[in-house]
Order: structure tokens, then sequence, then C-alpha cells
């Protein structure tokens, strides 16, 4: 399965690709944690992307393609992956489909996980990750509504999208992504694909 997770900071995205990992045998790739590794262990690519981190920006689209394209050339994604993070701009999303049609991939259903701003506000206030402050909670907020969230009419226009609300239990969201995931597989194996 190759599904990309699209949907604002503190919609679950990480939280529910992790849980996905295991039913679906792929690994779960966020473009969020590569890069905040990429800073810790003071590799090139960290150095360049810090100050947007910092800042609560997103990080030029050049440098995570690059960042993307070398993880997907890895073992592990030949069977498929669970992408959460990337891609984030429409820019992004152009690049991600010729890499994919020159790797003869291509993808599945991206997951559009849906939450609205007050409740992301507090589940990220309440984390406590160096950008959870209320600050740059704002700003990546700022950033996902003018930046990100126009993928969602890409993809739709692409017939890939799938909406799905993140509020209620871990296991509630869980379970929507699961009947969404074997209602794609149901309707594959009836087209005979
Ligand atoms: P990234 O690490 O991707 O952060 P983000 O987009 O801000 O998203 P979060 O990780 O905060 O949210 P999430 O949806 O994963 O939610 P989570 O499961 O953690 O990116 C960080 C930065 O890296 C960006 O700002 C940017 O600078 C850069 N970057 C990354 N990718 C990039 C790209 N492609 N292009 C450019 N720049 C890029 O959940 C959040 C919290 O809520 C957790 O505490 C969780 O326990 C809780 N929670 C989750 N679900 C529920 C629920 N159902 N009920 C109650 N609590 C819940
Ligand atoms: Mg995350």
């Amino acid at each position: 399965m190759r599904i990309v997770f699209l949907g604002p900071p503190g919609a679950g995205k990480g939280t529910q690709a992790n849980r996905l990992m295991a039913d679906l045998g792929v690994p779960h790739l966020s473009t969020g944690e590569l890069l905040r590794e990429a800073v810790r262990l003071h590799k090139p690519l960290g150095l360049q992307a810090k100050a947007f981190l910092d800042a609560g920006r997103l990080v030029p689209d050049s440098v995570v393609l690059e960042l993307a394209e070398q993880r997907l050339r890895q073992d592990d994604c030949r069977r498929g992956w669970l992408l959460d993070g990337f891609p984030r701009t429409v820019a992004q999303a152009e690049g991600f489909d010729q890499m994919l049609q020159a790797a003869g991939g291509r993808l599945d259903m991206v997951i559009d996980v849906e939450v609205d701003r007050e409740t992301l506000e507090a589940r990220l206030l309440s984390r406590g990750r160096s950008d959870d402050s209320p600050e740059l909670i704002r700003k990546r907020l700022h950033e996902y509504y003018e930046l990100t969230r126009p993928l969602t009419d890409y993809y739709r226009q692409r017939g890939l999208l799938r909406a799905v609300s993140g509020i209620g239990t871990l296991d509630e969201v869980l379970t929507r992504i699961r009947n969404v995931l074997s209602a794609d597989v149901q309707l594959s194996d009836r087209a005979g694909r």
C-alpha cells in the first residue's frame, strides 16, 4: 500500500500512521521526524532546515523533495509506505508525481484527517514538542491553511482523496481509517485490479 496522510498539525497523522504500520507491513515515514533527526545529527540537510523548523515555517520544497527521494529509495520502501507530512505543497506533490512515475509506482490513496482548529491547538499545547508553543502552533497552522490545504483539491481531482474525521478516541479514528482502506481494497478487487 502507498498511502499519504494529509491533515493539519495535530490531526493525528503520525499517531495513526504508526498504528497502521503493523496492519499493512509497510514503514511509516514522517518528513518532520526525518528533518528533526537531521538537525539532531548535525547533517547538512538539518542545517538547512533548522531555521524553518524553529520558525514554524515549511522547509523549502527542494530540500524536502531530496530528503523524501533519498528515503523512498531505501529497500524497506519497496512494498509501500505510509507517508506522513509529505507532500505538503502543490510543488512537492508535482515533484512527487514525477518521482513515482520515474520509479514505475503509483499512489493508492490520500487520507485527509480532518480536525477543527480549536481541537488542534488544544492537542498540540498539551503535547509540548519544541515547536508546540502558542506562537509556533499559530504559524504552523497558518502554513497549513495557506500552502497544504490546496492539496486536498489536487488529490480530489485525481480521485485519490479520502476524508476521515480525526475527532474521537484514537481507536475510533483508527477504525474509520481501516474502514476506508478496506472499502478501497474491495472496490479494486471488484474492478479486477
Ligand atoms: P511535522 O513533524 O510533520 O509536524 P506537523 O505537521 O506540525 O504535525 P504534527 O506532527 O504536529 O501532527 P500530527 O498530525 O502528526 O499529529 P500527532 O499524531 O503527532 O512537521 C514539523 C515541521 O517540519 C513543519 O512545521 C515543517 O517545518 C517541517 N516539515 C515537515 N514536513 C515538511 C514538508 N513536507 N515540507 C516542508 N516542511 C516540512 O498528534 C498530535 C497530538 O495529539 C499528540 O500528542 C497525540 O497524542 C494527540 N492526538 C492524536 N490523535 C488524537 C485523538 N484522536 N484524540 C486526542 N489526542 C490525539
Ligand atoms: Mg506528526
